[in-house]
């Protein structure tokens, strides 16, 4: 593992709370928006303005609820972090719960992650008794808690309105928006959605402040980058970067020079072969989504995508007709693919699909689903259509 004390840290534990409690929540919002730190959950959304967006709602009951049911096929940055710096992500969520005037705080985990429930549930204890979390915080008139709530495996259910849902204790299935969970989410009112490495970075801009983390990565995408990187390297593992970082030079790092393509942003991310290896990985540039596949140069790109697909079409919530069948029929033709089945014309009406999915998808998932299949044909069309 390379994580380094860059982004997370340097770290006393409390400090930053400590700072917070003599500020008022407007003026740690501002401080927030100031960094320009983007949501690290895969929309790349600024922090500060979803906090600002959920305390302009009139209903004086909100809620701040931490992301943490990670199931992009290839991410695993935020076990890390929940297992190595969890106390950065309580300082961080009882940090927004302060900002947003929330008395209650939820950890979404993954029911793949339930062996962490316990260790945070103790880390949360401690800082009870440390007077951190609960009742009066530091002595203050700010009382705020968080509890735990288990996810049951669906991946969907990492899309925010799927993962409240499931809070409420429905189908865990995304809606159409508006409103934003900021204006209806948890019992329908206003709640803020972040991911498990955005709220680890807070504690980090509370007491460096601001500016600190604009000395690294990009003018539009401030800061470090966690990435989980697998495939067909040297040395896998969760790296830290700075935003912007070119594939080349992390393929350098990682002992994947030989690469043939990066999957950048997870599978439901981009396909980006070795000509635009010289491209930057930020939220100006190719999207910087937790998860990096590297494929070698005797992989078979065609079995790839049938993999990412077969994922898909399993994860899908079935709620809406582009995104149930479209996946499927995806899958359909890469299998047709495989078997030399697929004529020029019905390939035509695929790539067509994708465009239908994209489109008129409810949510991310089958709005981002077609990603790997337009991408892996385009960059390797004679690899597969000539096989
Ligand atoms: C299918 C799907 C799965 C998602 N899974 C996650 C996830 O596991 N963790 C996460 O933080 N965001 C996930 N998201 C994004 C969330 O909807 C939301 O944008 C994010 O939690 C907001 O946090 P941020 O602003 O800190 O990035 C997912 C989105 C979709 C469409
Ligand atoms: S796009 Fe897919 S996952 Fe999202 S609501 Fe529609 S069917 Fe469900």
């Amino acid at each position: 593992m390379s994580i380094k004390e860059i982004v997370l840290g340097p770290y006393i534990q409390g400090s930053a709370i400590k700072k917070m409690i003599k500020m008022t929540p407007n003026d740690v919002i501002d401080e927030v928006k100031s960094s320009k730190i983007k949501g690290r959950g895969g929309a790349g959304f600024p922090t500060g303005l979803k906090w600002q967006f959920a305390t302009s709602e009139k209903e004086p009951i909100k809620y701040i609820v931490c992301n943490a049911d990670e199931g992009e096929p290839g991410t695993f940055k935020d076990r890390l972090i929940l297992s190595e710096y969890p106390k950065r992500v309580i300082e961080g969520i009882i940090i927004a719960g302060y900002a947003i005037k929330a008395k209650e705080g939820f950890i979404y985990l993954r029911a793949e992650y339930r062996y962490l429930k316990k260790p945070l549930e103790d880390i949360m204890q401690e800082m009870r008794d440390d007077n951190l979390l609960g009742e009066n915080i530091l002595d203050s008139d700010f009382s705020f808690d968080i509890t735990i709530r288990m996810g049951a495996g669906a991946y969907v259910c990492g899309e925010e309105f799927a993962l409240i849902e499931s809070m409420n204790g429905y189908r865990g299935e995304p809606h159409n928006k508006p409103p934003f969970p900021t204006q209806s989410g948890y019992l329908r009112k206003p709640t803020v959605v972040n991911n498990v490495e955005t709220l680890a970075k807070i504690p980090f801009v509370m007491t460096m402040g601001a500016e600190a983390i604009k000395y690294r990565g990009t003018f539009e995408s401030t800061g470090t980058k966690l990435f989980s990187i697998s495939g067909d390297i040297e040395k896998p593992g969760v790296y830290e970067f700075d935003m912007g970082i070119t594939v080349n030079d992390l393929l350098k790092i990682v002992g994947g020079e030989d690469a043939k393509a990066v999957q950048v942003g997870g599978a439901s991310g981009i396909n980006v072969a070795k000509k635009d290896f010289d491209k930057p990985i930020s939220y100006e540039g190719l999207p910087p989504g937790g998860s990096i596949i590297v494929f070698g140069k005797d992989r078979d790109m065609l079995k790839v995508l049938k993999n990412f697909m077969e994922f898909f079409a399993e994860e899908s919530c079935g709620q809406c007709t582009p995104c149930r069948d479209g996946n499927y029929r995806l899958l359909e033709g890469v299998k047709m693919m495989e078997k030399g089945e697929c004529s020029v014309r019905y390939f035509k009406e695929l790539e067509l699909l994708c465009e239908v999915m994209k489109d008129s998808s409810k949510c991310g998932l089958g709005q981002t689903s077609p990603n790997p299949f337009i991408t892996i044909i385009k960059n390797f069309r004679s690899e597969i259509l000539y096989r």
